[in-house]
């Protein structure tokens, strides 16, 4: 439409004009991954998203996605200014893992190194001992498991049950979950594969075990990206936010891509494998952020430098 249009020249004259680079998420609106990329900014998952900012030697940096991505980005840099086109666009792991529950659970257990997910607050970060996404939280666990390290895991227990069914580790988990990965279901996928055999089965770990047994490639939005290029299967059914979809198909033209059931009797739910949270993000309020500076991040100094130690260990760590 004309105002799209309109909305996307005013965006990329902002971007401009402040200095600004946008990083969008995979699970945000076609329209903004597009300008994303027209703009030299980046499309990428959680893990690439943080990289990219902290490198950037743009002064402010647009981070289209959910709260922790724009607190992240802000905690790895602190002298750029970093805006969100909301900062109500919040997480259902974060919601689930308050602080001051989480100290109490760490405080219970001092024995135990706390790994968290990236996929919450800066507070929870700051009690950490490490910080990981989804693309390399298994090797991290391998790496402190081999060191004889007993785990706290928080919050995602999918993504927990999962880390630890591959490595073997001794974790105790916290009991969060992502309400769209959540919703995938096993008889579903089933159903679908039973309607084409020769489909490969590509999942996100922050799905149930069910879902999760029955992927042939599990891995970050990135990976599963990898994953459709490099895989020979021409169909491919996908549980994850149907927001990669704009990425993936251009990843891979020729091959078909199929929406992984979100009800057990194999049909598709369109609406469900969406964030609620990342489809918060949009041109109207992208514009708005960079015009006048609303939907700034700021994180306290003191958390802020807490938080930075396990999330530097997260980017530094090599396997
Ligand atoms: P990725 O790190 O795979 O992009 O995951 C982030 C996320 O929120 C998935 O729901
Ligand atoms: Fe959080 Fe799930 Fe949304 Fe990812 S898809 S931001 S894990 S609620």
């Amino acid at each position: 439409p004309a105002e799209d249009e309109a909305r996307i020249d005013e965006i990329k004259r902002l971007l401009h004009e402040r200095n600004a680079v946008l990083v969008a998420h995979y699970y945000t609106d076609d329209a903004i991954q597009q300008l994303a990329e027209e703009t030299g900014g980046c499309v990428a998952d959680s893990l690439e998203m943080a990289r990219f900012g902290a490198r950037h030697e743009a002064s402010t940096l647009v981070v289209a996605g959910v709260r922790f991505m724009g607190e992240t980005a802000k905690i790895l840099s602190p002298e750029k200014r970093v805006l969100m086109p909301t900062l109500e666009a919040t997480c259902s792991l974060d919601v689930g893992c308050p602080v001051d529950e989480f100290s109490a659970f760490c405080d219970a257990h001092p024995d135990r190194t706390v790994v968290v997910y990236a996929n919450t607050s800066a507070a929870v970060k700051a009690r950490a001992d490490w910080v990981v996404t989804s693309s390399i939280a298994v090797d991290v666990i391998e790496t402190l498991q081999a060191r004889g390290e007993k785990i706290l895991w928080a919050p995602d227990k999918h993504l927990g049950g999962y880390i630890q069914q591959k490595t073997g580790a001794d974790m105790l988990l916290w009991d969060g979950a992502c309400i769209v990965h959540e919703e995938f279901k096993a008889r579903g996928i089933d159903d679908l594969k039973a309607l084409y055999p020769d489909a490969a089965v590509l999942v996100h770990p922050e799905s149930p075990a069910s879902v999760v047994e029955i992927a042939d490639v599990v891995g970050s939005t990135s990976q599963l990206i990898n994953a459709a290029k490099t895989l020979p299967h021409g169909k491919l059914i996908v549980a994850t936010d149907r927001g990669i979809f704009f990425k993936m198909q251009q990843a891979v033209p020729d091959k078909t891509l199929f929406e992984a059931p979100t009800a057990g009797n194999g049909a598709t739910c369109k609406s469900c494998a969406h964030c609620p949270w990342m489809a918060m993000n949009a041109l109207d309020n992208l514009a708005g952020a960079l015009r006048d500076h609303s939907g700034e991040v700021f994180v306290d100094e003191l958390l802020r430098q807490r938080a930075l130690k396990p999330l530097e260990r997260m980017l530094n760590f090599k396997r």
